[in-house]
């Protein structure tokens, strides 16, 4: 009796014959974690000897130029490739309804670059563009009258952001506001500026609104001061929407795309990995996701490092070869214990 039609094809043997000598098991792993994986987030404040620590982000703290690079320079004394920056502005009156102080010349943001670069030349510097640190309505662009985005004023305002980063000396922009035709213009702008040559472009093309970014606006002071930011990030069932915004931004000629958050994202991850196949894809494993995976440890729900590597892992298995993450300094350690 035949047990299946496909009696006559060889057994199979999947985690028998291709798995059990060391050599071969090594090949199965497919992609693994390394330490130019990883882009570390760094919040840098207008107090140049600022160190603080963010209650809802464990392990992270806010700093100054001043306190920034000595810190730095442990990282990079121990692998760290990859920095990316928030600006912080906490001077009075340092907010207005155009994000002015976003690229002031002597803000945090362009004396980081200029100081990482200079103390540290190989390390990639990233600067994340955006208005809502900057503005004192706390949204992501300029604003009409209605309180809606000003699109034309915005993508021009962000453009100018992120050429003067480039100027700076930042060797990619990473527009995180998700407005249509930011990419574009700041393209434009950067070869207007003479730095395109220098100077890559990230995009966080699938963006998605929702709850995990708390610790961040905690860290970097920039939750909307009304309304929400629905309008220009994704809902979370808009699977459809993230593949039009990653084409979008790959028309508009991005040179990598960021999928935000990472856990429960992986799907948008995978469809990155097909609509973007050509480009470098990051995912960010936001705040939330962090502070949550430190609370479960802290009770004991599991340990730290396996689920930290368990949630990075998922990342690259559905596609993703860059990880953006606030557990970089602990991977930096964790990568040499392996
Ligand atoms: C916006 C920006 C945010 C994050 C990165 N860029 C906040 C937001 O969209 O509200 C969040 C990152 C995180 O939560 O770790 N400029």
């Amino acid at each position: 009796m035949k047990y299946t039609e496909y009696e006559d094809a060889p057994p199979t043997s999947v985690l028998s014959g291709s798995y059990s000598h060391p050599v071969s098991r090594q090949w199965q792993l497919g992609k693994r974690l390394t330490k130019s994986t990883f882009i570390y987030p760094l919040f840098v404040s207008d107090i140049p000897d600022e160190e603080t620590t963010i209650d809802s982000l464990p392990e992270m703290k806010r700093r100054g130029v001043n306190t920034l690079i000595p810190y730095v320079k442990g990282l990079v004394e121990k692998g760290l490739t990859a920095v990316i920056l928030f600006g912080v502005p906490l001077a009075p009156g340092a907010k207005d309804a155009e994000g002015t102080s976003a690229d002031d010349a002597k803000g945090p943001v362009i004396q980081a670059v200029k100081l990482l670069k200079k103390n540290f030349p190989s390390l990639f510097v990233m600067c994340d563009v955006c208005l809502c640190e900057y503005t004192d309505h706390g949204h992501c662009g300029v604003l009409l009258e209605d309180g809606s985005i000003n699109r034309p004023r915005s993508i021009q305002r962000i453009a100018a952001v992120a050429a003067n980063y480039a100027k700076a000396g930042c060797d990619c922009v990473a527009p995180s506001d998700m407005i249509d035709g930011r990419v574009g213009a700041i393209k434009h702008a950067l070869i207007e500026a003479e730095v395109a040559h220098k100077c890559m472009v990230m995009s966080y093309s699938a963006k998605f609104a929702g709850p995990f970014y708390g610790p961040f606006r905690e860290a970097a002071g920039s939750a909307p001061a009304f309304g929400d930011r629905r309008c220009y990030q994704l809902p979370s069932t808009g699977r459809g929407l993230a593949r039009r915004a990653m084409k979008r931004d790959i028309n508009e000629g991005t040179d990598a795309i960021i999928v935000k958050p990472s856990i429960f994202f992986g799907d948008i991850v995978a469809d990155a990995a097909e609509i973007a196949r050509d480009l470098p894809i990051a995912v960010y494993q936001v705040s939330g996701e962090y502070a949550m995976l430190h609370a479960a440890a802290e009770k004991n729900v599991f340990d730290l490092k396996q689920i930290a590597f368990e949630a990075c892992n998922s990342s690259l298995r559905a596609g993703a070869s860059l990880i953006i993450s606030y557990f970089t300094p602990r991977f930096l350690d964790w990568l040499d214990e392996n």
